[in-house]
């Protein structure tokens, strides 16, 4: 008898999920309206469910029954009816605090939020950040560096003026120390808390989070300089082609000639731009919690415009509530800053190690002839051609 119960038990609970799936449509009669086993097994599941069911019914004041009827003192609307309104952030809510998240008392989009944060957001960034340095490894053990062909002719350019040189290393230092404060906050509580403790990694993340807003400024005042200095150098053009074609000369097919910046150059630059101006933004968002809203007017533009249905997809979220704000802004944030760390690791790399002559370009704002020759011939030309006849301007 208790083998049959159990196999029964077993049977209901393996058709249980199955019947997940298939609500059906008039299944919330049998509850009055209200969510059915379905509903939650579904919602367990990570299945979305239309929720209107339950965040329309907040209650009507209009069908409320007389104060002096009996039962008639709610109002038209019950306790429950005004913790959905509160749930689903449409009760109506008056608050002295004059910030925009006091009117919100509940929110709900923060879970996902959070399990993204601590899973696939950190796998993301060890491969991307990982895979990255050791892809450079390879490359570095069999490519080897890229060194100067011909003879060195001991005689220098003037490569990068002290102000450029300047803004690229204001940029350079801030983000590396961006980077670096930025990471330890991203990863603290799943593998630096685990590993020094509570107290010693408090000391850390307030220190880091100190040097990771203060020196924003820096970036983002360096982004501006660097900016302002090269976007002439870094318009696309005709040459650009024929230098990705060639893969840069990289493998081994010559020396594409180049100007002042080559097409690989370019794209950091453009990187470098887009995707550090985005992080600039949605840092500042971050900074100051709940003054801008970027990401719900970006939905809800893109829903205007239907863009994520050409690729199959559903509409993305909006409203959004502040603090849903702050939470694709912290994503955002994290994802743009790794994939731009990923890039300028293959930056540092060809800008140190794995180019001979490169580092003096922004070390000493001077390089080898020779080597401007082989990298950047049609610069070169123009600016040996100045020296040569100072009525000729080179850059
Ligand atoms: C310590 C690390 C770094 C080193 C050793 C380094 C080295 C260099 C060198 C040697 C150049 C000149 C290349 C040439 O003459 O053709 C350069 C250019 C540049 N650097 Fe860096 N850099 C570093 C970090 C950064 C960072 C963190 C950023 C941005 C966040 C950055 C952005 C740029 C840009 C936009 C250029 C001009 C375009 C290019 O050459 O790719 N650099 N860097």
């Amino acid at each position: 008898m208790l083998r049959i119960i159990s196999l029964l038990a077993l049977a209901w609970m393996l058709a249980v999920p199955v019947a997940a799936q298939e609500a059906p449509e008039d299944a919330r009669a049998s509850t009055g309206g209200a969510q059915t086993l379905e509903d939650i097994l579904r919602r367990q599941e990570g299945i979305s469910i239309d929720d209107s069911f339950r965040s329309e019914v907040t209650g009507n004041p209009e069908a409320a029954a007389a104060t002096a009827d009996q039962l008639g003192t709610l109002g038209g609307a019950s306790d429950p009816d005004l913790w959905r309104a509160f749930r689903y952030g449409s009760a109506d809510i008056t608050t002295q605090a004059r910030v925009p998240a006091a009117t919100t008392l509940m929110q709900d989009g923060g879970m996902w939020w959070l399990e993204f944060r601590q899973g696939p957001l950190l796998t993301l960034a060890a491969i991307l950040l990982g895979g990255t340095l050791v892809a450079l490894g390879v490359f570095y053990f069999f490519r080897g560096p890229v060194m100067i062909d011909g003879e060195k002719t001991g005689r220098t350019i003037v490569r990068f003026e002290a102000f450029e040189r300047f803004g690229h290393w204001l940029l350079a230092s801030s983000f590396l120390l961006l980077g670096l404060t930025g990471l330890i906050t991203l990863i603290g509580r799943k593998v630096l808390i685990p590993v020094f403790g509570h107290d010693s990694f408090s000391f850390l993340a307030v220190a880091s989070k100190w040097v990771h807003n203060n020196v924003s400024w820096a970036f983002i005042v360096a982004l501006v300089i660097v900016f302002v200095a090269w976007v002439v150098h870094n318009i696309p053009d005709r040459t650009d082609l024929n230098w990705l074609a060639k893969g840069g000369g990289l493998f081994g097919g010559g020396h594409p000639p180049a100007k002042k910046f080559n097409a690989g150059q370019k794209l950091i630059f453009w990187a470098v731009i887009i995707l550090g101006g985005s992080i600039s933004v949605s840092g500042l968002s971050l900074l100051f919690p709940f003054e801008f809203h970027i990401f719900g007017h970006t939905f809800s533009i893109l829903n205007q415009m239907g863009v994520l249905g050409w690729f199959g997809f559903g509409e993305l979220p909006y409203p959004l509530q502040p603090q849903e704000e702050m939470q694709y802004a912290q994503l955002w944030h994290a994802l743009v800053s790794l994939v731009l760390t990923a890039i300028i690791f293959a930056h540092i790399y060809l800008g140190s190690v794995g180019m001979e002559g490169a580092f003096d370009a922004m070390g000493k704002g001077e390089v080898e002839e020779q080597w401007a020759r082989e990298h950047h011939s049609l610069w070169a030309d123009e600016v040996l051609n100045a020296k040569e006849d100072p009525s000729e301007k080179g850059t």
